[in-house]
Order: C-alpha cells, then structure tokens, then sequence
C-alpha cells in the first residue's frame, strides 16, 4: 500500500486546523459547547449575520470545534472547504436538495447507498428523476444516459455491497464536457486511499459515521467541495435543513482522525488476507473485494483498501445466509461498519427491495473486519463455514 500523499495526511490527521491560541495551551481543541456567539454591539452582530458561513453566529451555522473538524476534512480530500452535517444521510441529501431544481435528471452510477436511491425516489414528486445504472457500466452507458436536463452524476467507487469500481476520471471528463456536475461518495476509502476533487469530482461526501469517527459511538457526515458550489450548498443545504453536527460529536471524530492512519493500513492488509482466505474455501461462490479484482486505472485512483466486503455463499437461500451469519461467534451482526469490532450482515434482511438493493446480488452478506485478532477472525469464519 503506497500512497502519494501519505505523510502529509497523517500530519493532518494530528494537528491542522487547530490553532495554539484558541487552547489554552491543551493539546486537545476545547469544545464549543454554545448554541449562539454574542457580540457588544448590534453593528457587530449584524455584520456577523450577513456572513454566518464565516463568522460564528449560530451553531446551526458555524462552530469552532466543528470548524477545526472542517478543516481537517477540507485539507485531507484537497478541497477548498469543507461542512459537517449531523450524518452522513444529512450531508448528501442536504446537498443534493440545494443542487437539484424542479425538471433536472440525475444518473447514479454503481451500486451505492441504498437510502440516497430512496431519497432521489423521494424527490421524484418534485419532478426531479434519476437513471441507475449498476450493470454493464462504461462510458458509453453513461453517455447514452446523459439528456438535456441532466445535472448530476452520482456514484461511489467502490460501490457499496459488490465493491467495484469505476474509472473515475473518464465518468469527470465525460461530465465537464456535458456541463455536469459529479459527487462521490467516498466513505468506503477516507481521504487516505482515494482523493476524488484531485480527479476531477466537483463534490466529496462522506459519513464520518464509519472509519474516520472510527469506534461506533457517533453519527456525522461531511461534504467537501469548491468554495463557490459551498455558497449553495451552506444556506439552503445545511442552514435551512438544520442537519448540525454536535461540537462534542466533532471532537469525537477529530480524535478518531488522530488514528485513522493506523486504522487505515491495518485494515488494508487484514481485509486483503481475510478475503483470500474466503475466496479459497470450497463453500464460497465468489468474494467481493476491489484487491481481488485489479483494474487497470485503479492505481492511480485507489492506493488502498478498507475493511468491507462482500462474500456469496454456494448456495442463496436466505436460511443458509442466517445460519452463516448465526454460526459467527467473533463477528457480530450490526449495521453500519467502520468502527473496531466486526460485522457480518445480509443487506436484504429476508427481502429484496426494488429500489434500495438495484444491483444487489441475493445471496450476498457484507462483512466489516474489525480489529480483532486476524486468525482469530478467519477461525470464526472457517467454523461458521464448515458448520453449514
Ligand atoms: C456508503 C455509505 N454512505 C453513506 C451512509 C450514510 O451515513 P450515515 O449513517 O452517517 O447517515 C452510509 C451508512 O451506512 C453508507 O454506508
């Protein structure tokens, strides 16, 4: 795992954006617990009001112990700036509602987080419609997508559930040229294994809820972009859909920050060994994990790889994926993923959703690998597997 930007990430990890003096000389950023700033004067206040993204007014606005947490955030992707929002459902749809206007097209590219499908199915009252495409995906079934009221390509790489990925530059080349608009969802790599803004993206999202908070004890989310597209995004996307991040629950995350580097490299090797592991046992159909299936433009996207992944069983039966997934012992059954402890799910809970699970094999159960002991893990696994 090579990164090129990886010194400077992990030292922005530590200290940017927080500044000595506001401290008290404590290594720690102290949080703001405040719901409003006042001022002397109502000159002052009112100045204040007339640039809240800038000035702190309102915690429904701009915090300091967010702000540092924005920073952070702006810095790591190489964004000009950076919102926190109070999850990361809050952050895309919160974006998505001030980009998107009565009569505008969207294309969703790869499988991506199901409930963002549910929202632009949502939106559909407002005359806003969306095209996925999960199957088959090149530049051409994008090109053949693209109308003239298309606004925005939304996508992750790698996509949620089957974790494949795209080629990213082509899908911003083809978009500027069609005055297009792109966002990313990039939780699955953090800023440490794929910058998306330096290939061209126009806006990153991502919930800070998984591997940046890091320990499952918080729910935020993030959106970095241009300072320009930020003056849409602030006032109708976050200030009025009031999606606030907590001061305390940024403070959480900075200090998730402050290991992420670590987290980050071991997962990339556990999730990789684990994986080969899997994809080599008589009982397993196929295992879903970007490392597995190399592609030619991902070294230059992709440097490396988080703790989530798919497997599908020989057989798709939903009573032999929940006697797999009861005969786990170390790996517990959970939503969400991206903190310590491992997770193993089956996305379509008995059912298959239309919308919510496109693409989505039936048989496919999603693991987290946490930071549990490795052959401890592949023990529990190889058990739960041979019990079948
Ligand atoms: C890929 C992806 N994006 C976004 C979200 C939404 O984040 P949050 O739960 O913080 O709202 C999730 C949640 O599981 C996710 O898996």
């Amino acid at each position: 795992m090579t990164t090129p930007f990886w010194s400077e990430d992990v030292n922005i990890c530590q200290h940017f954006g927080e500044n000595s003096k506001e401290r008290y000389g404590a290594v720690n950023p102290p949080i703001v617990q405040t719901s409003l700033f006042a001022y002397e004067t109502y000159e002052e206040l009112s100045h204040a009001i007339k640039d809240e993204r800038h000035n702190y007014v309102y915690s429904r606005g701009t915090n300091p112990t967010v702000q540092i947490l924005e920073r952070k955030m702006a810095s790591l992707e190489r964004g000009e700036v950076a919102k926190c929002f109070g999850s990361g459902m809050g952050a895309i749809s919160g974006a998505l509602f001030a980009l998107l206007k009565s009569g505008d097209h969207v294309i969703v590219v790869n499988n991506v987080y199901g409930p963002v499908l549910q929202y632009l199915s949502f939106v559909e009252k407002n005359n806003i419609s969306f095209t996925h495409i999960t199957e088959n995906i090149s530049i051409d079934t994008i090109k053949e997508a693209i109308k003239s009221n298309t606004a925005l390509i939304y996508f992750e790489s790698p996509g949620t559930m089957t974790f494949k990925e795209i080629d990213i530059i082509k899908i911003t080349e083809l978009a500027k040229s069609n005055n297009i608009y792109t966002m990313i969802d990039n939780t699955y790599a953090t800023p440490l294994f794929q910058k998306p803004l330096t290939l061209g993206v126009d806006i990153v999202a991502h919930s800070l809820t998984k591997y940046i908070g890091g320990h499952s004890d918080t729910v935020a989310g993030v959106i970095i972009c241009s300072n320009k597209l930020m003056d849409v995004i602030y006032p109708q996307g976050y200030q009025l859909q009031g999606s606030v991040l907590h001061p305390q629950d940024a403070y959480y995350i900075i200090r998730g920050l402050r290991t992420l580097p670590l987290r980050m490299k071991e997962f990339h090797t556990k999730s990789l060994e684990i994986a080969k592991f899997l994809s080599e046992h008589k009982k397993v159909r196929v295992v879903h994990h970007p490392g597995l299936n190399v592609q030619s433009y991902t070294k230059d996207q992709l440097w490396g790889y988080s703790s989530l992944f798919a497997l599908e069983l020989n057989v798709d039966d939903f009573e032999t994926i929940s006697s797999f997934l009861n005969n786990l012992k170390l790996f517990q059954k959970g939503v969400s993923w991206g903190g310590f402890e491992s997770l193993a799910i089956s996305p379509h809970f008995g059912g298959f959703d239309p919308v919510k699970n496109k693409g989505v094999p039936v048989g496919i159960i999603r693991l987290c690998i946490g930071l549990e002991d490795t052959e401890s893990l592949k023990q529990d696994l190889f058990n739960a597997l041979e019990q079948l």
